[in-house]
């Protein structure tokens, strides 16, 4: 079997037109009684966040005239608030924005940079050996942060409301405190051990006698208050350039970082053309890079369009089978080329054509899995606790909003920035510390996707917007790690192929195969049948807890249909 570039290159040279055939389908989401899962439903808008508080303030938003920008800023801010372990405004991500009636879809780059003074083997040890920790747990663990420069452009361009009015109910969160819920209070005992360890962060999260806040304990963050004030008051710059940078600085400088107000002052985020493919008749947009997700998506898409998966069945044998065989192609695909393209070129129109698809999909085995060694080598590493966040906005005026952002880990590298109350993120775990040596996720990186000073680590998160004849009709994405990709894929195909309403969508039992280690990995609920069938063609299954976090949106007829994932207790779709 040929190397992935090997591969690449012969569907480039060969360049075959044959196009797979293409079947549309009518998709239900009307409300059926008697259905096992019901999604929210709005005639004049939807949010659906992994918070209730978060999804509250920002409906209220919609409410009261303001649109789906307005409200997916208000939301993002007040997530930062209220849900300290992946929302945040010391980390990054990723923004898509469409607009019906223009009919572009625009993404927002306000993923972390790699500071000046980072380099290429700075997560090393004098003999060349990867050290770990160092790009998780200290203040070289982060990037320079994207979130406040990528929420007020967001608003900036498309909003009506002011930086001030979208930072006020965050700003009163903060500051009057909120009753905390079981699935904070669980998470922050969790990771209790490596937070209370930095002074800040034990003083900001943690009660005076060092314990954790239990459900229903008010929890208020005055420090927090302060800098969303100063923000609200004197613009996004003042995080990059005012008392908020200061501060920030001094704490990185406390830890021995290296990053500088000089790194600071330079961040701006970045317009992207989103990554742009079709399924079965319908148009999807995802996260470019430095995001690896969108391509990814695109070219399973590819892979899978020309099976009748419908037929085949949902999570069925076969069905998973073509999927696995899709996906570690993709994932292998991933660990080669994928990195920020402001440095390197990454073969994004080869990667999302449908003949490069149409030559991987010929190389399926109907019978047998392709054992991962014969797509490319690849090492196994262990997967860590993790959190991020992805939330979905639409209105009636046109505008849809996909937005995933976070600090890596839950609660990023640990560290909180005293004075200023907010947690950095440890997004340079992202970066290949080393060639072929697996991040916390067990992605593999290549060169593509090397440290460089002032680079956008590669990233995962896929923010979508599927539109059908020229309409928003799902808004997607998911936390994960690795498995984002795989989750936001699983939501397309139950929309599209097994016609599931959008809370059956996002619910429903997941598999994810990400080429190395070589496994499929399952979560519970799929039946032991159908693993035997899968054994017998080779693959390795393994049930592992549950994966990603997929707060969606459907539209149709005019009707808002909402699905929070009920993988986390706190999910909520709000629909008016
Ligand atoms: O950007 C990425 O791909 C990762 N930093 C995302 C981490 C993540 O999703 C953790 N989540 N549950």
């Amino acid at each position: 079997m040929a190397h992935p570039r090997h591969r690449l290159a012969a569907a480039l040279l060969g360049a075959t037109t044959l196009l797979l055939s293409t079947v549309t389908l009518a998709v239900a989401q009307p409300i059926i009684e008697g259905e096992r899962f019901h999604p929210a439903v709005g005639t004049h808008g939807m949010v659906a966040t992994s918070n209730t508080l978060a999804t509250q303030v920002a409906h209220d938003v919609l409410a009261q005239g303001g649109n789906a920008v307005d409200a997916a800023v208000t939301a993002g801010f007040a997530l930062a608030v209220t849900q300290p372990q992946s929302g945040n405004i010391g980390g990054g991500g990723f923004m898509l924005i469409s607009d019906e009636k223009s009919g572009k879809v625009i993404a927002i780059d306000y993923r972390e940079k790699a500071p000046q003074g980072a380099s290429e083997t700075m997560f090393q040890d004098e003999h060349g050996n990867v050290i770990a920790d160092a790009s998780r747990y200290t203040a070289n663990a982060s990037g320079v942060p994207g979130t406040v420069a990528g929420l007020a452009l967001a608003l900036d361009k498309y909003g009506t409301l002011s930086l001030a009015q979208a930072l006020a109910p965050a700003i009163t969160l903060a500051e009057n405190g909120f009753a905390v819920p079981q699935l904070f209070s669980d998470n922050i005992s969790q990771a209790r051990e490596r937070l209370t360890q930095w002074e800040a962060t034990r003083k900001t999260f943690f009660k005076s006698d060092g314990s954790v806040y239990q459900p229903g304990e008010v929890f208020k963050q005055p420090e927090l208050a302060a800098t969303l004030k100063r923000i609200a008051e004197q613009g996004p710059r003042e995080f990059y350039e005012g008392k908020t940078a200061q501060l920030l600085i001094a704490e990185m400088k406390r830890h021995g970082g290296i990053m500088t107000l000089n790194d600071l002052n330079a961040y701006q985020p970045a317009l992207r053309e989103p990554v742009h493919g079709s399924y079965r008749g319908y148009d999807v947009y995802s996260m470019s890079p430095p995001s690896s997700g969108g391509a990814h998506i695109v070219q399973i898409l590819n892979m899978l369009e020309g099976d009748d998966i419908g037929a085949l069945g949902f999570n069925s044998a076969a069905t998973i089978h073509l999927m696995s065989e899709a996906m570690k192609r993709a994932y292998a695909d991933r660990s080669q080329y994928l990195g920020d393209t402001d440095f390197v070129n990454v073969p994004l129109a080869a990667i999302t054509s449908k003949a490069y698809a149409h030559s991987l999909r010929a190389q399926f085995d109907m019978q047998h899995a392709t054992p991962s060694s014969e797509i490319a080598p690849g090492q196994v590493a262990p997967y860590e606790s993790d959190q991020t966040t992805h939330f979905s906005v639409a209105d009636d005026q046109g505008l849809a909003v996909s937005n995933t952002y976070t600090l890596n880990f839950s609660y990023g590298s640990g560290i909180t920035v005293d004075g200023a109350g907010f947690l950095m993120n440890n997004e340079m775990d992202d970066f290949s510390a080393k060639p072929g040596v697996p991040n916390a996720y067990g992605l593999i990186g290549g060169a593509a996707n090397k440290i460089e000073p002032g680079k956008r680590m590669l990233s995962s998160m896929s923010p979508t917007i599927v539109k059908h004849d020229g309409k928003n009709f799902l808004i997607t994405g998911s936390p994960g790690g690795s498995r984002i990709i795989t989750t936001t894929l699983q939501v397309i195909m139950n929309v599209i192929d097994h016609r599931m309403n959008i809370q059956a969508a996002v619910s429903v039992p997941r598999v994810h195969d990400q080429w190395s280690p070589e496994e499929i990995r399952i979560e519970q609920g799929i039946s032991p049948d159908t693993i035997n069938l899968l054994e017998a063609m080779g693959h390795t299954v393994v049930t592992k807890e549950a994966m990603g976090a997929s707060q969606s949106i459907v539209i149709e007829n005019g009707t808002f249909y909402g699905g929070a994932d009920p993988r986390r207790s706190t999910s909520a779709a709000m629909g008016l």
